[in-house]
């Protein structure tokens, strides 16, 4: 019977070692960086990585550096166990879970500094200051450790993807970035670890904001972004949502537009405060 013995790193050296000698025997690595709490959406990056790399690394570290909010650090759902479980299910062949000092040595100058431009000046880089920075320094740190051929990451975090895109170009990166389409709950509601936060009546109500984004989706080609935008925040207008942003984004550069014929592509982004969950979600429009 076939057994699959996922390997387990906490360590640099240990997992520098395995991955060496993968390359090698030249074997192609695909990456996908995590912060646990894993739920489908997350496996689908992994069953992605499967596809189409050799050998698939999953790290697992809730990184202090992106949370603006110390309070949504703390509550982060903390599942390693179940975590561990779940990726060998999967056939993950390896997963890095480091702490904090491997990631940040205390010994170490572990400041980056990218200059995003106008990218994290909107949506999340707007509404969470340092979030991003913070995801850029985590990511380069794990890029210098694994060097992987390929990094999979969801379109959930729409921005996000398009940060860690200039990241690679900026440090002139050998990696490749794939983003994996949202996956979702039967009703809509786009897969998140902060989901399981929401009270019953909460996770009832939550599915509103991919049925907004749908909706707006769906009138792409008939109606004016003002007016799609116009509807949608009457839509998320529920006393239970508190709407920080509905944007109707050029697809590259993430400045809002007024007319889906100025760009090549777009995409409607949104981010609610439900109770003290807050939940973000996007759809590709072009
Ligand atoms: P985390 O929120 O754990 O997400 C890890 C990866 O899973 C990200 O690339 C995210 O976009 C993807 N993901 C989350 N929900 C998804 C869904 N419903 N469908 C498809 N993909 C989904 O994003 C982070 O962690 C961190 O910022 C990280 C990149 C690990 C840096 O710390």
């Amino acid at each position: 019977m076939y057994m699959n013995f996922m390997k387990q790193y906490k360590t640099i050296y240990h997992l520098q070692n395995y991955l060496n000698k993968q390359k090698s025997l030249g074997k192609s690595i695909g990456f996908v960086p995590t912060m646990g709490a894993l739920h489908d959406g997350h496996l689908t990056l992994i069953r992605e990585s499967n596809k189409h790399s050799d050998i698939t690394l999953c790290s697992i570290f809730v990184n202090p550096t992106q949370f603006n909010n110390t309070e949504d650090l703390d509550k982060y759902p903390r599942t390693v166990e179940k975590d561990l479980e779940m990726l060998k299910g999967e056939n993950c062949d390896a997963v890095f879970f480091p702490s904090v000092n491997v990631m940040y040595p205390p010994e170490q100058d572990n400041s980056f500094h990218i200059d995003f431009g106008q990218l994290d000046k909107v949506m999340e880089g707007a509404h969470r200051p340092g979030h991003f920075a913070g995801v850029a320094q985590v990511l380069k740190r794990f890029l210098d450790i694994i060097n992987p051929s390929t990094m999979y990451m969801g379109q959930k975090d729409y921005q996000q993807v398009a940060i860690v895109k200039e990241l690679l170009k900026q440090i002139q990166s050998p990696t490749q970035l794939a983003m994996v389409t949202t996956v979702r709950e039967k009703d809509g509601l786009a897969m998140s670890s902060r989901n399981v936060r929401l009270t019953a009546k909460e996770r009832k109500i939550a599915p509103l904001i991919s049925k907004t984004l749908f909706d707006a989706q769906s009138k792409i080609n008939t109606h004016s972004i003002v007016n799609i935008k116009k509807e949608a925040l009457k839509q998320l207008d529920i006393p239970e949502f508190t709407v920080e942003y509905f944007e109707i984004a050029d697809g590259d550069s993430l400045q809002a537009i007024n007319d889906i014929n100025q760009c090549s592509s777009a995409v409607a982004c949104t981010a609610v405060h439900l109770g003290k969950v807050r939940l973000i979600d996007n759809v590709i429009l072009k």
